[in-house]
C-alpha cells in the first residue's frame, strides 16, 4: 500500500501555500491549524439587491480553525514568536484574537494569557479560550484599557504580543487578499469589510497593494470600512471613551490601528462610513435567511453596509451609479455560532408538543 500522502499547497495554511510572501525561513516552525483557503461565495440575492449586473461575493471568514479571520495572522505571529523563543503569548481581545491565539499556543505547546473586558465576550468566543486552557483575566474596563495594559507588560518583556499591533499578525492577514485575487484572476473593484481595532482593513489593503506590485493583479479595489454608530472613532475622527454596540468584536473606541487604516482608505479611494445595531441585527438574519451565511453581528456590519450603500441618501459611499459589472467583495469576519446569545431568545420560544402527528401539524401551521 502507498502510504506517502501528497500536500497539496491548497487547506495546509496560509504559512505553506505563501511563504514566499510572508516573514518565515527555512528556521521559522509552521504552527498551523490549516487555516485560510476559505470560501469566497458568489451571492445571488446580495448581487441583485446592488443592481447594474454587479457580482457580489462574500469571503467567509468564519471557515477558519477557530472560526474566525485572526487565525491568519496567527499563525504567523506564533510561528514567529515560537522562533524567537517565546515561552508565553499575550493579548488584550473583544474574543476572536483571544480565542485564536488560545489555540495556537496549545498547538505550539506555549501558554497563553487573555486580557478581556469583562461581561463584553461572546460566549462562544469565551469557551474557545477556556477550552483551549487559555490563563483568563477579565478586567473592570473596555478593550482599549485591557491593551493599554498588554502593550506596558509587552514592554516588561516575558510576553509575547499577539494583537494586531504585531507585524507578523498583518503579514499574515494579507494572505485573504491574495486568495481572493488568485480565485477571481484579479482584485475586485469594492472590497468591504468591518473595523475594529483596525488591523484588517490595512492588512486586506497592503495584500491587494503587493499582489499589484508583483503583476498578479492590474488593479486595487476601493476599501469601504463599517464601525458601529456608537463605536466609531474613525468615522467621526475622535476616541470614543464609552464605545457601544451589540457587535461586541468590534466595540472598540481608540483603535490601534486608526493612522494605517486612515492610510488605506485615502489611498485606495474608499471610505469609511457607521451602522446601527439594528441595521447589523436585520443585516444578519437576512444573511442567513437569503444566502444561507450565518455571522455574527460585527461580520454583519458589513452586509449592513452594503445595504446601506445600495439604499440611503446618507451612505458615505453610494452603489447607486458605480460602474455597471462591478465586482465586491464583502468579508464576514466570524462565525454566527460564536454569538448565539440574541438568536437565543428566539430558539427559547419554540414550546414542545405533544409527540404525535395532529399536533406536530397543529405546530408546523398552514
Ligand atoms: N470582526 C470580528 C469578528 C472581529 O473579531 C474583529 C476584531 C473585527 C471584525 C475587526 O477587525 O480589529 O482588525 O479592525 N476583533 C479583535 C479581537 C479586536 O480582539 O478579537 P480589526
Amino acid at each position: 500500500m502507498n502510504t506517502t500522502i501528497s500536500k497539496p499547497q491548497r487547506g495546509r495554511g496560509v504559512i505553506a501555500r505563501y511563504c514566499q510572501y510572508l516573514p518565515v525561513s527555512e528556521s521559522t516552525p509552521t504552527i498551523s491549524l490549516g487555516e485560510g483557503d476559505t470560501p469566497l461565495i458568489y451571492c445571488p440575492q446580495l448581487s441583485e439587491r446592488v443592481g447594474r449586473n454587479c457580482d457580489v461575493f462574500v469571503k467567509n471568514e468564519g471557515l477558519n480553525p477557530t472560526c474566525s479571520f485572526k487565525d491568519r495572522g496567527m499563525t504567523v505571529a506564533v510561528s514567529k514568536a515560537v522562533e524567537r523563543g517565546a515561552c508565553t503569548l499575550i493579548c488584550a481581545s473583544t474574543g476572536n484574537t483571544s480565542a485564536s491565539a488560545a489555540a495556537y499556543a496549545a498547538r505550539a505547546g506555549i501558554s497563553c494569557v487573555v486580557i478581556l473586558p469583562s461581561g463584553k465576550i461572546a460566549s462562544g468566543k469565551l469557551l474557545q479560550a477556556f477550552a483551549c486552557s487559555a490563563k483568563i483575566v477579565a478586567i473592570d474596563g473596555n478593550f482599549d484599557d485591557a491593551l493599554q495594559i498588554v502593550r506596558e507588560l509587552g514592554e516588561r518583556g516575558g510576553f509575547s504580543i499577539v494583537n494586531s499591533i504585531n507585524p507578523d499578525r498583518i503579514a499574515g492577514q494579507r494572505t485573504a487578499a491574495f486568495e481572493i485575487v488568485d480565485e477571481i484572476g484579479d482584485a475586485p473593484d469594492f472590497h468591504l469589510l468591518p473595523v475594529g481595532n483596525a488591523g484588517n482593513i490595512a492588512a486586506y489593503w497592503a495584500g491587494y497593494r503587493e499582489y499589484q506590485s508583483r503583476q498578479k493583479s492590474t488593479k486595487i479595489p476601493a476599501m469601504i470600512g463599517f464601525q458601529a454608530a456608537s463605536a466609531a472613532p474613525i468615522f467621526y475622527n475622535r476616541v470614543i471613551e464609552k464605545p457601544e454596540t451589540v457587535a461586541s468584536a468590534i466595540r472598540i473606541g481608540n483603535p490601534a490601528g486608526w493612522k494605517q487604516a486612515s492610510a488605506a482608505i485615502a489611498e485606495s479611494h474608499g471610505t469609511i462610513d457607521i451602522v446601527s445595531d439594528e441595521q447589523i441585527l436585520a443585516a444578519q438574519a437576512w444573511l442567513a435567511r437569503h444566502e444561507g451565511i450565518f455571522v455574527e453581528p460585527a461580520s454583519a456590519a458589513t452586509i449592513a453596509g452594503l445595504f446601506k450603500s445600495c439604499d440611503s441618501t446618507e451612505a458615505a459611499y453610494s452603489f447607486k451609479k458605480i460602474p455597471e459589472k462591478s465586482r465586491i467583495v464583502c468579508t464576514v469576519t466570524g462565525h454566527g455560532l460564536k454569538d448565539p446569545d440574541v438568536i437565543m431568545q428566539r430558539v427559547r420560544e419554540v414550546k414542545p408538543v405533544p409527540a404525535t402527528v395532529k399536533d406536530v401539524q397543529r405546530a408546523i401551521g398552514p
